[in-house]
C-alpha cells in the first residue's frame, strides 16, 4: 500500500444520502464510475500523471520527483492539505483532482475555514459528473471535519457550476498580489 497524504476512510464514511446538487446517476466516493477509484493523493502519485492532470488547469513548471515527494511530505505534516484524486485504475493515470485547504483561526470562537482549491477533471473525461462529486465530496468533508465556512476563487466561466451546490458570490473583493508566474 502507497501512503496517502490523510486517512481514506474520512472520504469513504461521508453520508451523500442527500446531496447539494443532483447526480444522474448516483455517484459517490465509493463509486465514482466504472474503472475509477476516489482517494487521497498518494506519494507515488507523480508517476501516475498527477502533475500532467494539473497543467490542464494552469502553469505546473517544471517539478522533478523529488520535489513532488517533498512536497508531499510537507502537506501531510501541515495535516490541513487534503487533495482528492480520482484515479482510472485501468490505465494508472489520474484523472480528475481537488484540495480542501484548512485554516485554523481565533475567530469565530477559534473555528476552522475551509478552501477549494486546483479542481480540474482531464479533459477526456470531462462531462461525467467527476467536477461535481469532488465538489460534493469536499463540501461534506469540510462540514465534517468543523469548518464554518467553504470558500473558492472562480472566474465567470465556472461561476455557474459553482452556483449548483449554493455557492454565492461574496460581499469582499478579492485582491492579489503575484510574486510570480
Ligand atoms: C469545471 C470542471 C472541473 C467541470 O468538471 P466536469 O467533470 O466536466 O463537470 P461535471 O460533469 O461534474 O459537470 C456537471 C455539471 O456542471 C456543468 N458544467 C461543467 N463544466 C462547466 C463549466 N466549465 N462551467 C459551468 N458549468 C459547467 C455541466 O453542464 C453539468 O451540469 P448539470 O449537472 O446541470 O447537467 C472541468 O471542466 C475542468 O476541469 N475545467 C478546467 C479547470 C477548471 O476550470 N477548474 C475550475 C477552476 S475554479
Amino acid at each position: 500500500m502507497d501512503e496517502k497524504l490523510f486517512n481514506p476512510s474520512l472520504l469513504y464514511d461521508l453520508d451523500f444520502s442527500t446531496t447539494s446538487c443532483t447526480f444522474k446517476p448516483t455517484l459517490g466516493p465509493k463509486e465514482p464510475g466504472e474503472g475509477l477509484v476516489m482517494r487521497p493523493l498518494e506519494r507515488s502519485d507523480y508517476a501516475k500523471g498527477f502533475l500532467n492532470l494539473l497543467s490542464q488547469l494552469t502553469k505546473v513548471g517544471s517539478v522533478d520527483g523529488e520535489q513532488f515527494v517533498e512536497q508531499f511530505e510537507r502537506m501531510k505534516k501541515s495535516s490541513n492539505h487534503y487533495v482528492v484524486v480520482i484515479e482510472d485504475v485501468i490505465r494508472s493515470r489520474i484523472v480528475a483532482s481537488a484540495t480542501l485547504l484548512v485554516e485554523y483561526k481565533f475567530i469565530h470562537g477559534a473555528a476552522m475555514r475551509g478552501r477549494i482549491e486546483d479542481l480540474v477533471v482531464s479533459d477526456r473525461m470531462r462531462g461525467k459528473q467527476l467536477g461535481k462529486l469532488l465538489v460534493e465530496t469536499l463540501l461534506k468533508l469540510a462540514v465534517k471535519l468543523g469548518c464554518y465556512k467553504l470558500s473558492l476563487d472562480a472566474d465567470d466561466q465556472v461561476k455557474s457550476f459553482y452556483e449548483k451546490f449554493g455557492f454565492r458570490d461574496g460581499a469582499t473583493l478579492f485582491m492579489q498580489l503575484r510574486f510570480f508566474d
